[in-house]
């Protein structure tokens, strides 16, 4: 059997993947082009992809043998997971060994941009540093604040028992009441509104579905306190990220810490670059090398289970 995967990935995985298949890999650091991508797919029985691949109908299409995508990333946005139902081709992704490291990341980022850590690191680098003084890059307390998280699943979840070392009150808006969230953390379900009136960190943790496409707006971000910060480290479409540009600039609300972002990579021309009340990160979420490890891991496994026709451990459709 053959295997295209379309990026180096951790040995682990590549050891597990060779068991069941010959395996091919894209060697380029940037992604394969779609057409470049359906050349290499033409004749492979197993497809492991990242979340910068578009599998799409079409690309499906110019694979006929094709009988499993394994996606090394818990989000799958990028999968036309029906068009792969339609086919018979199983979809797999990495689910729950991210969670923690994702979680450490959105609180990395709440903390930067509450207390302003990379322009303090400019300003040391760039000889700005003259004296100490009283409201020198002053900045926001995380102690004791209100953290209202969308979306109480797993990450949001992690992040709540973060929260709550930091004594923090939490909110959460999600469709399904998470008990164990309200017993461990205190965790109070409120509506969307409620959520971002009230909140001195917001924090976004759903998947992006059509109805989590800009989430968060104009309107969204009108609601939320003048002083309030937003955490982006789902997915960049769940914001509208002109919307959110003007009121950073405008001061509607006081800063954003981004991992994410509606075109990836963010240019470095892009207007959001020129702010200092924004934190941004390159989509490094789940990026320490324990995770990407188990992660290369489980995106293995599925993929070979996929290949003998058993189930996958982690199936999406
Ligand atoms: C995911 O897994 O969906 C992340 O965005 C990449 O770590």
């Amino acid at each position: 059997m053959k295997v295209y995967i379309t990026r180096e990935i951790p040995e682990e995985g590549l050891t597990i993947a060779q068991t069941a298949a010959e395996i091919e890999v894209w060697p380029g650091e940037l992604p394969p082009t779609r057409e470049q991508l359906a050349e290499r797919v033409r004749d492979v029985d197993g497809l492991l992809c990242l979340l910068t691949d578009a599998i799409d109908g079409w690309l499906l299409d110019q694979a006929p043998k094709l009988r499993v995508v394994s996606q090394l990333a818990v989000g799958y946005d990028n999968i036309d997971v029906a068009a792969c139902t339609a086919r018979g081709i199983k979809v797999g992704n990495t689910p729950g060994v991210l969670t923690e490291t994702t979680a450490d990341l959105a609180f990395a980022l709440l903390l930067a941009a509450a207390r302003r850590l990379p322009e303090g690191d400019r300003v040391v680098r760039n000889g700005g540093w003259h004296t100490w003084s009283p409201l020198f890059l002053a900045g926001r307390d995380v102690h004791h604040a209100v953290l209202g998280i969308i979306g109480m699943g797993r990450i949001g979840y992690e992040v709540a028992r973060r929260a709550s070392g930091f004594q923090m009150q939490v909110l959460y808006a999600d469709a399904q009441p998470n008990a164990q969230a309200e017993r461990d953390f205190g965790a109070r379900l409120v509506t969307m509104d409620a959520l971002l009136e009230n909140s001195d960190f917001v924090t976004l943790h759903t998947p992006l579905l059509p109805a989590t496409t800009h989430l968060i707006g104009e309107r969204e971000l009108a609601l939320m306190k003048p002083t309030a910060v937003l955490v982006n480290t789902s997915r960049g479409p769940v914001v509208d990220q002109r919307a959110l540009y003007k009121a950073l600039v405008e001061g509607t609300i006081a800063a954003a810490g981004l991992d994410v972002f509606e075109h990836e990579p963010l240019s470095a021309n892009d207007p959001l670059t020129q702010l200092d009340n924004v934190v941004l990160l390159p989509h490094i979420g789940s990026a320490s090398i324990a995770t990407r490890t188990r992660m290369a891991v489980i995106a293995a496994e599925n993929l070979v289970a996929g290949l003998r026709g058993e189930p996958l451990p982690c199936p999406v459709n």
